[in-house]
């Protein structure tokens, strides 16, 4: 330990270093609940790829496990500590190097957050699409790490659409740089794109090239009611099915909606079954929103209300923006999904869902990405009741079994990490996991990066 601490004194200013139990304590964990994390050894905030590097060499020269963290607004345990590991927070590299409206591209640090670079961009009339409800807090790295989804996706997919290149620090210390900064290329295989949804367990990610949008319009919003889950779902299989292309269509149950008043008074209409949102950022959104209304209608809304200016517009988004944390408070503790099926299965995903919570006596509250097929299932039990604990387990199995028989897969946006890592395999099956092993072991043939996560 002592011989680790003054290896990594000899490459780093002394502020880069945290070894206070009390403080690195805090470090040990992401935002999941029910995943093992064990205790680090010290915490790295580098400030430089130099910094990193040494880190690197110092962790392969010891054989110390090191964890990648950003903001640690992750949900699958994927940033949690190993007994004994660095912790290697990129929160300090956190500069826009390069922003080139003609490119149309910014190139960022990894600890740059998510809201701050959306920002930056607007000022050039640039957008930064992927916008996971995290986004005032999470960072690029963070992002790249779990191949974050967010509310836009259904128009503008998700962040492995958006990174272009990466400078990465491997585990022996090199610096890899892939990708591009061009529009297009095909030169060898794509491994910016295998470093995307990595879970930090094939390199550091100390620099990234993302692609940047044009900045629409403001988006617009519509509020309708629905008597059902299944009558909302078929709202979005007629909204997708006739070519429309809204820019966030998020589902929001009964449970959610309830929890959202309880926890903000939001307003949000107690009564209704199943909240659809949808919104456009098109050149004339209200004519796009009329078209929807009168889909939503047909499909069994009880109620359509568009949003009149764009404040009312943000306030919905806020109530949505907010669904798993009022989730949260419904019992003592959650299990949060995130299954994501064909968008055609929606419907099936939810009424199976519904049935697993009746089966096991539980509160499942959904909220969905709805237009992505992505549901966020959040499973309400009392810990403190093993009995409910234990069907709490089961029933978020459950959940995952149904996803794949659905054609789906256990985890849309949030990740693998500790959380669903038992159920890799049954979704890529022995071949898949066996490569994907031996991608690792060519990356990482110590084993030294986040150890214990995906596998
Ligand atoms: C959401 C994040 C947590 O949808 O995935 O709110
Ligand atoms: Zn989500």
């Amino acid at each position: 330990m002592s011989d680790l601490l003054e290896r990594l004194r000899a490459g780093l200013p002394p502020e880069a270093l945290i070894t206070d139990p009390d403080v690195t304590a805090s470090y040990a964990h992401d935002m999941a609940s029910f995943c093992e994390a064990g205790t680090p050894a010290v915490v790295v905030l580098p400030r430089t790829v130099e910094q990193v590097q040494h880190v690197m060499r110092t962790a392969t020269a010891l054989r110390v496990p090191v964890v990648p963290q950003g903001a640690r607004t992750g949900l699958s345990g994927a940033a949690n500590a190993s007994d004994g590991c660095i912790v290697l927070s990129l929160v300090k590299m956190d500069r826009i190097l390069e922003i080139s409206p003609v490119d149309r591209i910014a190139v960022v640090e990894p600890g740059v957050v998510n809201a701050v670079l959306s920002r930056a961009v607007n000022e050039h009339g640039l957008y930064y699409p992927p916008d996971p409800s995290s986004w005032e807090t999470c960072t690029i790295g963070g992002n790249i790490g779990t191949a974050s989804g967010g509310l836009c996706c259904v128009k503008y997919g998700v962040t492995a659409e958006y990174v272009l290149g990466l400078e990465v620090v491997l585990a022996d210390g090199r610096l890899l740089t892939t990708g591009r900064r061009t529009a297009k290329g095909v030169a060898g295989y794509d491994l910016t794109r295998l470093f995307v949804g990595s879970e930090g367990s094939l390199g550091i990610v100390v620099k990234a090239v993302l692609a940047l949008k044009p900045q629409p319009p403001q988006q617009l919003v519509l509020a309708a009611e629905f008597p059902s889950a299944a009558t909302a779902c078929d709202a979005v299989c007629r909204i997708m099915e006739r070519g429309h292309t809204p820019s966030l269509l998020e589902l929001m149950d009964r449970t959610t909606v309830r929890a959202v008043n309880a926890m903000a008074s939001m307003g949000l209409p107690e009564t209704t079954e199943a909240l659809l949102l949808c919104a456009f950022d098109t050149p004339d959104p209200s004519a796009d929103l009329a078209a929807v209304g009168e889909l939503c209608t047909a499909a069994g809304a009880t109620e359509v209300v568009p949003a009149d200016n764009p404040a009312e517009s943000e306030l919905l988004l806020q109530a949505r923006r907010m669904s798993l944390t009022a989730l949260e408070t419904v019992k003592s503790a959650t299990m949060i999904d995130d299954v994501c099926v064909p968008r055609s299965r929606l419907g099936a995903m939810l009424a199976g869902t519904a049935a697993i919570a009746e089966e096991y006596g539980l509160t499942i509250g959904v909220c969905a990405h709805a237009g992505d097929g992505n549901t966020h299932p959040v499973v309400c039990f009392d810990h403190q009741d093993p009995d409910e604990s234990r069907r709490a387990r089961e029933s978020f199995d459950a959940i995952m079994a149904l996803g794949l028989e659905l054609g789906g897969t256990i985890t849309g946006e949030h990740g693998v990490g500790v959380l669903k890592k038992e159920w890799l395999a049954r979704e890529l099956g022995e071949t898949g996991v066996e490569l994907q092993r031996s991608i690792k072991a060519a990356f990482d043939p110590l084993g030294l990066l986040n150890p214990g996560k995906l596998f």
